[in-house]
């Protein structure tokens, strides 16, 4: 079976993670110091804070920008639920806007008709790897003094007018799940360079504490450990290769599917995608539906995965009790797309029988 996600994760990281074993200094420590230094630098931004994961790190930003009851955050009605349900967690209201239909991205023109006295930010999630529309949404952010964060968690590395995201809002928020481009086997960091924030988010995933037993804040333990900053660290220098590799892997999908009714990606001329995830559409012109390709590929032992089948708004948690647009594209959306294999470990002639079984499939 060709399975959706592959981590490339090898001797090199159980190296660097035996060290820290061996050292017996296991929690927050030198290997934290190095990996916030070193992501920070490589996401174009003065500072970081490592954290247990990206849900984590979402959380404490917004805490740590005094997001809170009253304040509305609109964020994208498709993306990965923690965008969301960390505005409900600092007791904040999310608010749904669209997506566009060609990058799956948070639509500027649905986050303007959701604009209210109460909004005080908006999180644009670069989604599946491609930068969101970050001019748009930073001029709409200006002309009504919002804050912007940008949800990282999928797209380590991509690029938006040749710099990297994370380094655009007033902070960026990352995931290190497994799955992701890179990993330490659960991890986040927020980058920014607003150096009073970094300080503020550092207590609050420190329990609160300024000083050593001194608690000034009503914090959390949301730290990340030695073991895994040591995992990352060793991720991070292979960031470019293992980017590379999803990057061929991509273009090759996109000039070799070829099929009426399915649509590839389309990368914006001002970005580069990285492709966490290599998502199709799969439209009424295909002459199949797309569960019914999914069913195809999994019998010919190709895995594939639906992200998202259910939007954000139309979630049991959410569904008639969050404001926002209806979010008719995210709708129709959520019952097209369909990712296939895209991680950097894939054979070019697994690639190759993918692209076959796609068009193929009657
Ligand atoms: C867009 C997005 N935001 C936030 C998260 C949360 O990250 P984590 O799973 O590390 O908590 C994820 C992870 O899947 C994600 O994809």
């Amino acid at each position: 079976m060709i399975p959706i996600a592959r981590p490339s994760i090898g001797p090199e990281e159980a190296d660097a993670a035996s060290k820290v074993i061996l050292s017996g200094m296991l929690a927050s420590g030198k290997e934290v110091s190095a990996f916030e230094e070193e992501f920070s630098k490589f996401s174009e931004t003065s500072s970081g804070v490592a954290t247990s994961n990206g849900t984590t790190a979402l959380h404490a930003a917004q805490l740590a920008l005094n997001i809170g009851p009253g304040d509305e955050v609109i964020v994208p009605s498709f993306t990965f639920i923690a965008t969301a349900t960390t505005v409900s967690m600092c007791g904040a209201s999310p608010v749904m806007a669209d997506i566009e239909e060609t990058t799956y991205c948070i639509d500027p023109e649905s986050v303007m008709e959701q604009i209210t006295s109460k909004t005080k930010a908006i999180i644009g999630v670069h989604l599946f790897g491609q930068p969101c529309n970050i001019g748009a949404l930073t001029d709409i952010c200006e002309d009504h003094s919002l804050i912007f964060i940008e949800d990282c968690a999928q797209a380590h590395g991509a690029k938006y007018q040749g710099r990297s995201v994370g380094s655009f809002g007033t902070c960026g928020c990352f995931s290190f799940y497994p799955t992701k481009n890179m990993t330490c086997g659960e991890g986040g960091m927020v980058v920014t360079n607003d150096l009073g924030l970094s300080d503020r988010i550092r207590r609050l995933v420190n329990h609160g504490q300024k000083e050593k037993y001194l608690h000034t804040d009503l914090g959390y333990n949301y730290r990340l450990t030695d073991v895994a900053a040591a995992i990352g660290r060793v991720q991070l220098q292979r960031l470019a290769g293992l980017t590379f590799s999803r990057q061929e892997n991509g273009e090759f999908y996109s000039n070799n599917i070829q099929r009426k009714g399915i649509i590839t990606p389309h990368v914006r001329h001002d970005s580069t995608h990285v492709y966490h995830q290599y998502a199709i559409r799969v439209t009424r012109d295909a002459g199949i539906s797309r569960d019914e390709l999914a069913e195809y590929l999994h019998k010919k032992g190709i895995g594939t995965a639906i992200h998202y089948p259910v939007p954000v708004h139309e979630q049991p948690v959410y569904k008639g009790k969050v404001s926002g647009s209806d979010c008719p594209v995210s709708q129709r959306l959520s019952k097209e797309i369909l990712s296939l294999p895209v991680y950097p470990s894939l054979t070019p002639d697994q690639r190759e029988t993918i692209c076959q079984a796609v068009n193929e499939c009657e």
